[in-house]
């Protein structure tokens, strides 16, 4: 069997092709980016751009299995235009089962809105795929080490409101994606890879302090609060139009969901946060 990776040069992506590779089952991976050349085998590397829909045709060409993973561009509806190209250069080269990479909580929204490239992904991926199946993530658990370090330096790890969320280690989300990728009964199946537990505001950061040894408080802010600082720490716009909505889907639970989808596509438990953030905060720069 022939597995495409597009978006393989990310950590995400990386992560996914290394899975592959470790499972003994004699399938060949492509993976695919702007940046082919970073690729070194067994893996093939290919060129696809997903905001040149005709680089895609060749890069797809001749898969049975293909997992998109989104881009992190911020321009309102340009994430979407580029999963719905992908989707379709995928269908068109013959791609037997499409895997997308969503995110929790995605529902109907429509564009600035973060959600909004997943849910039409998603849409299109169902309506047009021969067989597909996705997987949302939870929020990395190394997107909050960057969110801890940054926090730190106030002591104050801030959000719009008291909220839980079940962190995933990037890694975990690569070892689920690969398990849909290599196995069977997974068409037309929406998964969520997530932590293990729904940690609190006030948990998360006693949990960073206890790490660190450094004094560390949740406390909420108002959108205004939150744009206003973020603003003065010199963000453009659009980051800070990204970060608000981020904080918004916190407030609204988005990420306060425990599956244990990771467990049984992956082969193995996910990683406690405990684990990602003494892994990474631990040492002497932070
Ligand atoms: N759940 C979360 O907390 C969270 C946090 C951050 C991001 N995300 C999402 O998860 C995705 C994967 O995360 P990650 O950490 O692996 O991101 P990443 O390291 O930034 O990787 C993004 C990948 O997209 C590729 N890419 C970018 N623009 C492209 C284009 N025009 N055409 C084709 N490929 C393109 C990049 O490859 P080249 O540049 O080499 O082409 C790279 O392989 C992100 O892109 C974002 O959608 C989720």
């Amino acid at each position: 069997m022939k597995i495409g990776v597009s978006g393989a040069s990310g950590h995400l992506g990386k992560g996914v092709v290394s899975e592959l590779l470790q499972r003994p089952d004699g399938h060949e991976v492509v993976a695919i980016s702007r940046t082919p050349e970073t690729v070194s085998g067994p893996a093939q590397g290919r060129f696809g751009d997903y905001n040149r829909p005709e680089s895609l045709a060749e890069a797809y060409a001749g898969l049975d299995r293909l997992l998109i993973i989104t881009t992190a561009d911020p321009e309102p509806g340009k994430r979407g235009a580029q999963n719905v190209a992908a989707i379709d250069a995928a269908v068109k080269a013959g791609v037997k089962h499409i895997v997308f990479m969503s995110a929790v909580g995605t529902r109907q929204e429509e564009e600035p809105a973060r959600g909004a490239s997943y849910w039409r992904g998603e849409q299109h991926l169902i309506a047009t795929a021969p067989a597909w199946t996705i997987l949302r993530m939870n929020f990395y658990a190394e997107a909050l080490v960057q969110l801890a370090q940054a926090s730190l330096k106030q002591g104050v790890l801030t959000g719009l409101a008291e909220n839980r969320a079940a962190f995933v280690a990037r890694g975990d989300v690569a070892a689920a994606a690969a398990g849909i990728l290599i196995g069977d009964g997974h068409a037309g199946a929406i998964y969520n890879a997530t932590g293990p537990e729904r940690l609190s505001g006030a948990e998360r950061a006693r949990l960073i302090a206890e790490i660190t040894g450094r004094p560390l408080a949740f406390r909420v802010i108002s959108e205004e609060q939150l744009r206003a600082g973020l603003t003065q720490a010199g963000l453009p716009a659009g980051a800070v139009n990204t970060v608000v909505s981020i904080q918004a889907s916190f407030a609204a639970g988005a990420f306060d969901i425990v599956t244990g989808d990771v467990e049984r596509l992956g082969g193995r438990p996910p990683k406690p946060l405990r684990d990602v953030l003494a892994g990474a905060l631990k040492s002497p720069s932070n």
